[in-house]
């Protein structure tokens, strides 16, 4: 019936195309920004010099005997054995079985990925898994090699993936702390939860040095200044790895990760995985300083890092991982690659990739179906003389000095380790005690006005805010799942939010507390502590064009000036992975802290805001900013040093009681138009925008998707990677007597505020899509509204779909391409896209294997229309 009124028009747009700029990001740095830049960077670079990295004293003794060991070990394997250590599969895409047969030098489990696919899987589980696979690594009888396997984690601020683990503050508020010995205690902890879980390997510390602090990934470093972050590294990696001689890699630590090898905090624009074009003196002076203090430190391994640098991938850069970090600065581990990013060097796929190992590569990270096709690449590779032998046999003797150094042949099973199941290790009291120290030492208070903290504990205390009682979000990504998202308190068993903390000390001084999210009151209180700040995100997901906090929303701001203008002294507590441009709220504010992301431990913040009972400090603020903070939201690259330094607090600042406040009065609030074109009309794309979400559907059942993976009935949800980490989706599902499928609705019920898609302008919905299996007969795709989303009701003057079924028939089966569905062919039906809570859903009754990327409206054009509706 709808056919009838359509023309189809399909113009298949050329792949290449919509590959080669996934990320684009606008460049506004300012004329100091960007004069500095220039000074630092050299357009064309020409020359190495190899002689600008030192020659590192590392603390490891070379030793002969270990040497002769591995080096008999090595000339007892097959080619297959030697390849098999070269490649780490992740837990998701191998089984025992296959551990059994291939014998591979490693595994990984990646962000949110869990024995089972459990996300409450419990120690028990964890050692389960290691157990299986180490044993199917030393049984020879399928691949004749005996050699054990080694689990590497990302225990980036704590045993992260892990329910009821310590979790540490991100890097960047370590970094404020400037407190090296805490930090080895930290990392000591975090290997002691990690081996209760029968892990060998940890993928930190990063010591990556952000120089613009747009990137998703400003979080993870420890800060924009060199200095602290060698230092840093060198006391993380000994807190992880143990000393070299006194207790290195004991039954109580884990091999650690230097990571990501080189630049990546200098990318331009901050872009995750982008270009960095530093001269070579400042890539070594800015971004390598981690390096010298992690390998100085007896560092077993590093990865190499998914950006470039002028314009050639790391992960292919001979010159840089080989002459230099090898040969030149005297490393001796292996270098890991990072996450399938062997497949961006120019000329690979992740199935095939002999320039990352002719490059200096020891270990393919590989962790998609992709591991199995390129193990066989690399040995025909060999076979042909692409890779000579003599590279593999120095990968694989990195691999097993490795291993021999952390006794790995010795080493009882994992299930028999020392610290293996002993469960009540992971989360102990002593271990959240160091967490505590931590948070309260990386608080950085800004303002302070009237010097309003400490606070007394007897007043009556209004708490608001979304982060106030919200662990998931104080905790950041990384945290259980990947990107931090769809957490719940319960998720944090031990753990404590801000507001626990608050409650505890106004009990004790016999004040009064109430909490609402809002800041609604009945009785007028005589403080207000507003939580809030950035939601959690990870790695590429997080990057932004500018550091406008809450752009074009300001809902907090509006909480505060709320709070301010019934009289009520305002405290902040701003949560956040990076500083942002807060002016407003920062006029709005009495007194600011900047808490970055303090982790599991939230409680600990309020015994450095109030003062005990008898009115006694308790904790003096301590921070300093390990980040210079911006004075507009385009001043994102203001970094220490700089030759017109100018930010509006500088690195180091942080106020103690009794420092008079240097922000007493008010700050510029304009933003100097920081429009950013069409944002609002992305609904997926590298990630879900807010406030989006997925549901699987079967029938009038549906089911919100929380994890990398979900099921409902017959049908199946997997991320996958297509440019970018989980940047697509891909969906299955069985014949099924009801539509079943998926849709994009709004988690909060509400339509996406500023999203107008006038009718003048004619929107098109388009997307991404791969087909795997045969064309559907009938493929519905709809929008609506959230209270009437069943597309079986015909009176449902909301609720639209058209069958592109027929679009699919020229669709050439295994390649993405892009399909657009004019806007109008839902409101001719009654949509009003202003109502839009669901303005995705694709279902059918019929069985099918689909990939989804990239869904958006965007203005129509009659070279990507697909299907038009006049
Ligand atoms: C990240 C690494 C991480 C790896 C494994 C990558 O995407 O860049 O930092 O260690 O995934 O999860
Ligand atoms: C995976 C995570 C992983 C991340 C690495 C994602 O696609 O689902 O497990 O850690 O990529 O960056």
């Amino acid at each position: 019936m709808i056919a009838n009124v359509l023309r189809f028009t399909i113009i298949f747009a050329v792949l290449g195309g919509l590959l080669a700029s996934p990320l684009i990001k606008v460049h506004a740095d300012s004329a100091a920004n960007s004069e500095i830049s220039k000074s630092l960077s050299s357009a064309a670079h020409t020359e190495n010099d190899v002689s600008i990295w030192p020659v590192l004293e590392v603390d490891i003794d070379k030793n002969e005997a270990l040497e002769q060991t591995v080096a008999q070990l090595l000339s007892t394997m097959t080619l297959e054995q030697k390849i098999a250590q070269m490649i780490q599969p992740e837990i998701r895409d191998i089984t025992p079985e296959d551990m059994r047969k291939y014998g591979f030098g490693s595994y990984l489990n990646g962000g949110g990925s869990f024995p089972n696919g459990n996300k409450h899987a419990s120690a028990h589980d964890w050692i389960k898994l290691a157990e299986q696979m180490y044993q199917a690594s030393v049984d020879n009888s399928l691949d004749g090699s005996s050699i054990p396997t080694m689990w590497g984690t990302d225990a980036v601020h704590g045993h992260n993936n892990v329910i009821g683990a310590t979790l540490f503050p991100h890097n960047i508020g370590l970094g404020a702390m400037q407190n090296p010995e805490l930090i080895e205690q930290i990392a000591q902890v975090t290997a002691a939860e990690v081996m209760v879980t029968g892990i060998d390997w940890v993928f930190a510390p990063t010591v990556a040095v952000v120089r613009d602090d747009r990137w998703g990934r400003t979080y993870e470093s420890y800060s924009e200044n060199p200095e602290i972050v060698k230092t840093y590294a060198a006391s993380i990696v000994r807190g992880l790895q143990g000393r070299p001689g006194i207790d290195f890699l004991n039954d109580e630590r884990v091999i650690s990760t230097v990571k990501h090898f080189v630049g990546d905090g200098g990318t331009v624009a901050g872009d995750d995985q982008g270009d960095n074009v530093a001269n070579e003196k400042a890539l070594y002076e800015i971004h390598a300083q981690g390096y010298v203090g992690g390998l100085t430190a007896g560092a077993q391994s590093v990865m190499a890092s998914f950006n470039s640098w002028h314009g050639e991938k790391l992960h292919g850069h001979r010159y840089l991982l080989t002459e230099v970090l090898k040969e030149r600065m005297g490393f001796d581990g292996f270098v890991v690659g990072d996450w399938n990013g062997h497949g961006q060097i120019k000329g690979c796929s992740e199935q095939d990739c002999a320039q990352a190992a002719n490059a200096g590569l020891d270990i393919y990270m590989v962790p998609t179906g992709a591991w199995k096709p390129l193990y066989y690449n690399l040995i025909e590779q060999v076979n042909n003389g692409v890779i000579p032998l003599s590279r593999i046999d120095d990968a694989v003797t990195r691999i097993l000095r490795v291993k021999v150094r952390a006794g790995l042949f010795n080493k009882p099973s994992p299930a028999k380790r020392a610290l293996s199941g002993k469960t009540n290790v992971i989360g102990q009291t002593s271990h959240r005690d160091i967490a505590r120290q931590a948070v309260r030492e990386s608080l950085v208070l800004l303002k302070n006005r009237n010097q309003l903290l400490p606070l007394s504990p007897s007043q009556r205390v209004l708490v608001a805010g979304d982060g106030a009682d919200n662990i998931g979000k104080q905790s950041g990504g990384w945290t259980i799942t990947w990107q931090g998202t769809n957490n719940t308190n319960d998720d944090f068993p031990g753990g404590t939010s801000i507001l626990d903390g608050i409650q505890e000390q106004v009990e004790r001084g016999q004040g009064s507390v109430s909490y609402s999210i809002d800041g609604q009151y009945t009785e007028k209180p005589d403080v207000a502590i507003v939580v809030f700040g950035e939601n959690p995100y990870a790695e590429g997901h997080g990057d932004r064009e500018h550091l406008d906090y809450q752009h074009g929303e300001k809902s907090d701001l509006a909480l505060l000036k709320r709070l301010k203008s019934a009289g009520i002294p305002v405290v902040s507590i701003f949560l956040s992975g990076r500083p942002m441009w807060v002016n407003a709220e920062l006029n709005a504010s009495d007194a600011f802290v900047a808490a970055w992301l303090p982790g599991s431990e939230g409680a600990a913040i309020a015994s450095v805001l109030f003062t005990d009972p008898s009115n006694r400090v308790q904790h003096d603020f301590k921070g300093k900013l390990p980040f210079s903070w911006p004075k507009s939201a385009h001043q994102a690259a203001v970094n220490v040093g700089d030759t017109h330094y100018d930010p509006l607090l500088p690195y180091g600042f942080g106020l103690r009681y009794g420092d008079s406040d240097m922000l007493a009065y008010d700050l510029d609030e304009d933003n100097h138009d920081t429009s950013d074109i069409e944002q609002g009309l992305a609904l997926f794309s590298g990630a879900l925008k807010a406030p989006w979400q997925f549901e699987l559907v079967s029938g009038s059942t549906t089911s919100k998707v929380v994890s990398n993976t979900a099921s409902l009935a017959s049908v199946d949800y997997r991320t996958i990677d297509k440019t970018i980490q989980e940047d697509a989706i891909l969906l299955s599902a069985e014949r099924s007597e009801q539509l079943q499928g998926i849709q994009i609705t709004s988690s909060n019920n509400m339509p996406k505020e500023g999203m107008s898609l006038s009718a003048e302008a004619n929107y098109q919905l388009s997307f991404l899509l791969k087909l795997d299996s045969s064309i559907p007969e009938r493929l519905m795709l709809g929008m609506g509204c959230r209270a009437n989303q069943s597309i079986n009701s015909a009176e449902d003057s909301c609720m639209a779909a058209v069958d592109i079924a027929p679009l699919l028939s020229r669709h050439l089966t295994g390649k993405w391409e892009s399909f657009a569905v004019d806007v109008n062919c839902f409101t001719q039906q009654g949509v009003m896209t202003s109502a839009l809570t669901m303005p995705f859903q694709l279902l059918s009754k019929n069985a099918f294997n689909l990939s989804l990327s990239d869904i958006r409206f965007e203005p129509s054009s009659s070279n990507t229309t697909s299907l038009q509706c006049e």
